[in-house]
């Protein structure tokens, strides 16, 4: 397996991402450096500086006005006049989600959303592949467990979780369960072993792919699925309770094509990648808490 590029910054807080409709920025902000030039030189300075104008103008405008003047102007893009640069190609310009070039963008989401859940991941922890993400993001962790479909050096248990006994009955205070559940063909049964491997009031932060390529190594023979926030609630709502249940989704069109791309987090702009459209989801979360055991009756 790949080993993950770590990066510390810029992801303290999800804060950032934004999720509100009709916030949609059609490029860089003005501040922002256009990180994405070294990738695609035919991006020409005055096509980068009508980009920032668009954004400005974007940002700037009343509603009503940029409405309009969006319809007649800023959206509009003749048939033919597009510029297709580094991305007129049939092979993605890499093939492993931007691990050849650095962090893959997928990552950006997955660390914030460990980073606002970091209080979860305290007690007995459990996580998949290897215990990375519990020993930066968790504190307080009594018991490290270390999940792996077969034989692997740090696993403390191995199996496949979608099957009865492979997993101690309410156990975990927290599941890590990052990019692994579309790789199992009988999700359903998944997640219910997840939920009975909880402790009553544990949590499961999971994450899975939206938009994506699928995998070109070692996981790729098995993957079997991508999901929507829709498919994802809709799931875990068989095994968890509503009021136990955060599903989001992290994601836009240049987020997307970056990534479909293979490029990596560090050659494109981060505040793009923070505007959040439901159309586009590239990664999946799930915060789901096993309701506590209810008290006896009186
Ligand atoms: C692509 S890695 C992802 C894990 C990693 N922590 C991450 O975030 O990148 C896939 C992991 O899924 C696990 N896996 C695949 N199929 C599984 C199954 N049926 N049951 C349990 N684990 C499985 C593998 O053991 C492996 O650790």
């Amino acid at each position: 397996m790949m080993s993950r590029t770590s990066y510390a910054s810029d992801l303290d807080s999800k804060a950032g991402i934004d999720h509100r409709p009709g916030t949609n920025s059609a490029g860089p902000t003005p501040s922002a450096k256009v990180c994405f030039s070294s990738v695609s030189k035919s991006i020409s300075t005055k096509g980068a500086k009508q980009l920032r104008f668009r954004t400005w103008l974007s940002r700037n405008l009343p509603q009503p006005l940029k409405a309009a003047l969006g319809r007649a102007i800023l959206g509009k893009r003749p048939v033919g006049s597009i510029d297709f640069g580094d991305f007129a190609r049939s092979s993605p310009i890499n093939r492993h989600f931007g691990y050849h070039r650095g962090t893959p963008i997928d990552r950006f989401y997955i660390e914030s959303f460990l980073t606002s859940h970091a209080n979860d991941i305290r007690g007995r922890v459990l996580e998949v592949g290897e215990a990375t993400y519990s020993r930066r993001f968790g504190s307080g962790i009594t018991q490290q467990d270390v999940l792996h479909v077969d034989e692997q050096p740090e696993a403390t248990i191995l199996g496949d979780i979608s099957r009865d006994g492979v997993l101690p009955v309410a156990a975990f205070d927290c599941i890590i369960l990052t990019q692994t559940l579309h790789l199992i063909f009988d999700m359903r049964a998944a997640v219910a072993q997840l939920e009975r491997a909880l402790k009553p009031g544990g949590v499961a932060l999971v994450t899975v792919p939206g938009v994506s390529s699928v995998d070109a190594g070692e996981w790729g023979g098995g993957w079997c699925w991508s999901l929507t926030a829709h498919s994802a609630r809709l799931l875990f709502r068989e095994s968890f309770d509503d009021q136990g249940l955060t599903v989001e989704a992290f994601g836009n069109v240049y987020t997307a094509t970056c990534f479909l791309q293979g490029l990596a987090l560090e050659e494109v702009d981060r505040d793009m990648l923070k505007h959040c459209d439901k159309h586009y989801p590239v990664t999946v979360t799930i915060r789901a808490r096993k309701a506590r055991a209810k008290p006896p009756p009186n």
